[in-house]
């Protein structure tokens, strides 16, 4: 009896320091969300419903590289803790489950709700591998399944797949949005090298609507993981912003998260723009989509990688996080207009005292910190992010080319593989001497949100320490002030 309880207490110990060690491993995001374990690419299915927002996401749980597709899914109340739930669902005779979204059916439309609760459809891509092997170009049809329970569990529709593929082999991501004037749902999706709008009165039927964008932004590589949704600028200007992920053909180099700005009338959608617009100019913001069911709110999340090397950084329990949320903002530039991004207030209860550099040499700001920097002039600067190792990234502004950058070249490990970009930069669109910058810096990312978010980028490192040494060049001329961050998984 004694051995037994002897025995107990030695598993439970070790597996309190396996529960402890977790998310506190080498290179593991402290304020940021990834997967307990394994692999994690796309946020899928992004709702808030009765106070709680899920994330699901892209997530294969028997090994650290891409394979048959399950949603992973956590909870937050405050889009900043996180909350590890069951996988959500997983593959069957119809396929894997690739990315897609969530919307709560208000008016039961879809018939799935109960007891006058509205219920949440899923409606997302299914890949048949058994198609894709045979070379078939029609392995991608759209599922749909629903919740009765504010999203914990999950039933597929027994008459899947709800939209099937014409014959275009990238026929995927479905976002799907309510387009109250015409009291119709708008699908969003991913064909190929454009964008296919589908309509549907109850999720289930779905009709052809419009194709969009077959000769207008990047075109470097697949279009995938759209969405769709209204915003109104700060002057007043009412606008359709359609995201369009595309892999690779982003402005460095793999993938990355451009947009237009335009007019949707429940049909087609128009851009008023020729120019490429990136929502952000790192190396490793990607997959990045909105919230569904925040009302004026639109909060914005990616996936922090690049397919060019997702598979093989240096981690070893798990693959990839997601970026902080982000509150994106349609303003007005010059006679242009332009999507911001702003990481969320709630990050508040995580942020500490606000303290100021006083002088240019190095301060240890701790193992993950945000950094505020404003100016009246702004003029080339650097800041440097380094350890006792030597090792060092350096974000800054060069005036000469009118470029915000980040240089992650002697920031740590980067030999496996030759496709990781050291040096990422990005035009400033806003214009002015004026400027703040606020750079979030984790464990192996750095996110800078330069002219409030104007230009922003997102750049993933892999130090041997922390880079919490903070200096500073050409100080004269800057505030600068930086915040220690609390772990999220303490
Ligand atoms: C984007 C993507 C999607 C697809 C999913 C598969 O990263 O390729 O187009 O649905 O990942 O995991």
């Amino acid at each position: 009896m004694l051995k037994r309880i002897a025995l107990v207490l030695l598993v439970l110990k070790f597996s309190v320091a396996a529960i402890a060690q977790q998310y506190h491993e080498q290179y593991r995001p402290q304020i940021h969300f990834s997967p307990p374990a394994h692999w994690m690419n796309d946020p899928n299915g992004l709702v808030y419903y009765k106070g709680i927002y899920h994330l699901f996401y892209q997530y294969y749980p028997n090994a650290t590289v891409w394979g048959p597709m399950h949603w992973g899914h956590a909870t937050s109340t405050d889009l900043v803790h996180w909350k590890n739930k069951p996988i959500a669902l997983y593959p069957d005779s119809i396929g894997l489950i690739f990315s897609g979204s969530v919307v709560v059916d208000y008016q039961n439309t879809s018939g799935f709700g109960r007891n006058g609760r509205p219920p949440l459809v899923a409606i997302f891509t299914q890949h048949s591998q058994a198609r894709e092997k045979a070379g078939r170009n029609d392995a991608q049809n759209q599922s749909i399944a629903y919740s009765n329970d504010g999203g914990n569990t999950w039933t597929k529709y027994a008459h899947n797949p709800v939209l099937l593929n014409p014959g275009i082999t990238d026929f995927r991501d479905p976002k799907v949005m309510w387009y109250a004037p015409q009291k119709k749902w708008i699908m969003t999706l991913a064909t190929k090298d454009r964008i296919t709008f589908y309509s549907s009165k109850n999720l289930k039927k779905w009709t052809k609507e419009s194709e969009f964008g077959q000769d207008l932004g990047a075109h470097g590589g697949v279009w995938e993981c759209p969405d769709l949704f209204p915003m109104t600028a700060n002057d007043g200007k009412k606008m359709w912003v359609l995201i369009v992920n595309i892999n690779p053909g982003g402005p460095q180099s793999g993938s990355a998260t451009q947009y237009f700005l335009g007019d949707f009338n429940g049909k087609t959608f128009t851009a008023n723009s020729k120019e490429t617009k990136w929502v952000d100019w790192g190396a490793d913001e990607y997959a990045g989509v909105t919230y569904s069911n925040t009302g004026n709110r639109r909060i914005f999340l990616g996936w922090m990688s690049n397919w060019q090397y997702a598979t093989v950084v240096p981690t070893k329990e798990w693959r990839s996080a997601m970026t902080v949320p982000r509150d994106l903002k349609l303003k007005k530039v010059g006679a242009d207009y332009y999507v911001s991004s702003k990481p969320i207030g709630e990050l508040n209860s995580i942020t500490g005292q606000s303290l100021f550099l006083n002088d240019s040499a190095g301060k240890q700001a701790g193992n993950q910190y945000e950094l505020y920097i404003s100016t009246e002039k702004l003029k080339s600067f650097s800041v440097t992010l380094s350890n006792d190792n030597n090792e060092k990234l350096i974000v800054g502004y060069d005036q000469s080319k009118n470029e915000w950058y980040i240089d992650r070249g002697n920031a740590g490990e980067s030999g496996f593989s030759k496709d990781f970009e050291k040096y990422i930069h990005a035009p400033r669109i806003a214009s002015g001497l004026h400027s703040d910058i606020r750079i979030i810096v984790d464990a192996a990312s750095v996110e800078v949100f330069a002219d409030n978010g104007l230009t922003t980028m997102t750049s993933i490192f892999f130090p041997q320490k922390p880079l919490s040494k903070v200096s500073f060049s050409q100080f004269d001329r800057f505030k600068v002030s930086y915040s220690k961050l609390k772990s999220i998984w303490k």
